[in-house]
């Protein structure tokens, strides 16, 4: 098989490097990939939106699987055309993806399919939004409607908050077009679990549950980030509660989206609050595998991610040889210092040789390479990934890895996993 895999992080080298395992795989192109990427298979400089170029290229190469790993080429609708032009390719179209895209869309998908979610109101401008606030007790939350990296979402616990928020979504005007709605939601109380089914738009296999760790530092501060690290399976992801997330959460999702015509297919990443009840409330859904929940959630995956992939791909998942690890594994982000503010690029990685041939798993994002030198090119440059038995052996294992690998000013955050050992 010839797969194309679309994308250009740490997820996506988790991707491309899992694909090649397989024997059923001879030839992996990335496009555009990074320098993680380039080891498995042959990077392709074509930007992961540019459908027309990714379109051109799969017919050219006669690719058999294209796998989309980021969101913004499923908001640009590269499936529906991929699929317009009969080739099979994972994940949803833009129908689908905006239970991503549009926070509007999947508040009130889930709301007129009875998905437990927090109770929210719609605003259209600034002066909707002071008006629905006015009554509203601290904390709260206001979102904007469109994708803004993470950066969209304001928990508003006191008035300079709510003064901070508007200031930058109505006077700096921020996000745009992604502003042009915004939803003022009831602040959830509980621990964070990201629930993942990869699903043909009917059937679907639940992969191992994760726990990912959005804030830049140590004990949940600092800013938002893509995510700094993540482990598998979160205990907190008990059969009870993955039982509720498929009957409440996953399976109206599946039924919802095909009663309005347009099936989901591909990864429905369910962000789940789970309150002290152990009941599941979706703060989000994503239309992809997260970054850098993929790190984890993919390597502990035993076998048939190929056949899995390509029979979504196909539109009738095929499970009979999916089996998943029974080992935990945890992966901790090395990030730029600064990120995700201000940050500096081009220093040199080392370190990275004394992880070859050893327990441990890198996965490489904002990297590029120069010759024989391997140079930081992002915010999140790499992650690591270990193994254990139990969670606390694949933590330790992690920490003692990541030592060994250094670039100026590198940051990464030391408590990653710990909340699953409580
Ligand atoms: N790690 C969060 C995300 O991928 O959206």
């Amino acid at each position: 098989m010839n797969i194309l895999v679309i994308g250009s992080g740490g997820r996506e080298h988790t991707i491309v490097w899992k694909l090649n395992k397989s024997n059923k795989v001879d030839q992996i192109y990335c496009a555009p990939g990074n320098a993680g990427t380039g080891f498995h298979g042959e990077n392709i400089e074509i930007s992961d939106t540019d459908a027309d170029g990714l379109l051109q290229f799969a017919k050219s190469k006669d690719i058999d699987l294209t796998i989309v790993g980021p969101e913004a080429p499923l908001m640009e609708g590269v499936v529906d055309q991929f699929e317009e032009a009969g080739l099979a390719i994972f994940g949803p179209t833009k129908a689908g993806a905006q239970l991503e895209g549009s926070k509007v869309f999947a508040k009130n998908f889930m709301a007129e399919n009875n998905i437990p979610t927090a109770d929210f109101a719609v605003c259209d401008n600034q002066e909707q939004v002071k008006k629905g606030v006015e009554d509203k007790k601290f904390p709260y939350v206001l979102k904007v409607d469109g994708l803004a990296a993470g950066k969209g979402v304001f928990i508003i616990k006191n008035s300079a908050d709510l003064e901070h928020a508007i200031k930058t979504i109505y006077k700096k005007n921020k996000f745009g077009e992604a502003a042009n709605q915004v939803l003022i939601e009831d602040f959830q109380t509980g621990e964070e679990l990201s629930v993942f089914a990869v699903t043909d738009g009917r059937d679907y296999v639940v992969l191992h549950p994760a726990q990912d760790h959005k804030q830049v530092y140590d004990g949940d501060k600092g800013p938002n980030t893509g995510g700094m690290g993540a482990y598998a399976p979160a205990p907190l992801g008990t059969p009870g509660i993955i039982k509720k997330t498929e009957e409440q959460v996953i399976k109206p999702t599946l039924k919802g989206m095909r009663d309005r015509g347009t099936p989901y297919k591909g990864v429905l990443y369910c962000g789940l609050m789970i309150d002290e009840n152990g009941n599941p409330s979706v703060l989000e859904f994503n239309a992809r595998f997260g970054d850098p929940e993929a790190q984890v959630i993919v390597p502990t995956i035993e076998s048939g991610f190929v056949d899995l992939l390509e029979s979504v791909a196909q539109g009738k998942l095929k499970k009979n040889n999916f089996k998943l690890i029974d080992k935990y594994a945890t992966c901790v982000v090395m990030a730029s210092g600064g990120y995700p503010v201000d940050y500096e690029k081009e220093k040199i990685i080392t370190g990275l040789d004394k992880l070859e041939n050893s327990e441990s798993l890198i996965f490489l994002a904002g990297v590029r390479k120069e010759n024989a030198k391997f140079l930081t090119n992002g915010g999140r440059v790499l992650s690591v990934v270990c193994f254990g038995d139990d969670l606390k052996e694949s933590i330790s294992k992690t920490y003692q890895n990541i030592e060994k690998i250094n670039f100026d000013k590198a940051h990464y955050r030391t408590d990653i996993g710990a909340k699953g050992l409580k």
